[in-house]
């Protein structure tokens, strides 16, 4: 299976998928594309002789559907049979979650169906929970909804602040999206649940 991974920063969880593809996984990457050149996941890639693509969205200055014209338009480019979003901050239509339905997949720092959206970790404190975690799901219209195919929990310990909470769940998500890669691209979609 071809996997093109969509980023818009650092992109850990990106080079964590593409070193998790090696000679005998079911998937190799075709494409790294960000929503900006600043993305510092696009040098990441390069190193790892990935191809690398920009589709910058502020050019279609809040126009959603002339954005998703271009990267739809771009990504077809590479033939991918996934896509995988990972911290990708775009927020797709359903126009463009319908051309990939079935095919795409996200990762997102929270214990779905809790804290969907942004700044999951400081929500997560401020509600006193005693655990978090991250979770990767099929990507559906709804945001942060779809099929569920993965979580990873962690410990919120005393003290915590949503950076280390962060970094705690962020050290898991590199865990888990590898794990979750490998099966779908499988055809396995039996979710993975760590520990
Ligand atoms: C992180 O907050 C991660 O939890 C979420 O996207 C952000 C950036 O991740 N998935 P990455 O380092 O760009 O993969």
């Amino acid at each position: 299976k071809r996997v093109a991974i969509l980023i818009s920063g650092g992109g850990s969880n990106m080079v964590s998928l593409v070193d998790s593809m090696g000679e005998d996984h079911p998937a190799m990457p075709v494409l790294v594309l960000a929503n900006g050149a600043e993305a510092g996941g696009l040098e990441k890639a390069r190193a790892r002789g990935v191809e690398t693509a920009v589709v910058d969205h502020r050019p279609h200055k809040g126009d959603r559907a002339s954005f998703e014209e271009a990267l739809h338009a771009r990504i077809c480019e590479a033939q991918p049979d996934i896509l995988c979003l990972a911290g990708f901050m775009r927020v797709l239509t359903e126009g463009f979650v319908r051309r990939w339905d079935g095919r795409m997949i996200n990762i997102h720092p929270s214990l779905l169906p809790k804290y969907t959206g942004l700044n999951t970790h400081a929500r997560a404190l401020a509600a006193g929970d005693t655990e978090a975690g991250c979770s990767v799901h099929e990507v559906t219209a709804e945001l942060d909804a779809g099929p569920l195919l993965g979580q990873a929990r962690v410990p919120v310990e005393p003290g915590d602040t949503p950076a280390t909470l962060a970094a705690r769940v962020l050290a898991q998500e590199h865990i888990l999206y590898p794990q979750v890669l490998r099966r779908f691209a499988a055809g396995d979609k039996t979710p993975v649940f760590l520990p």
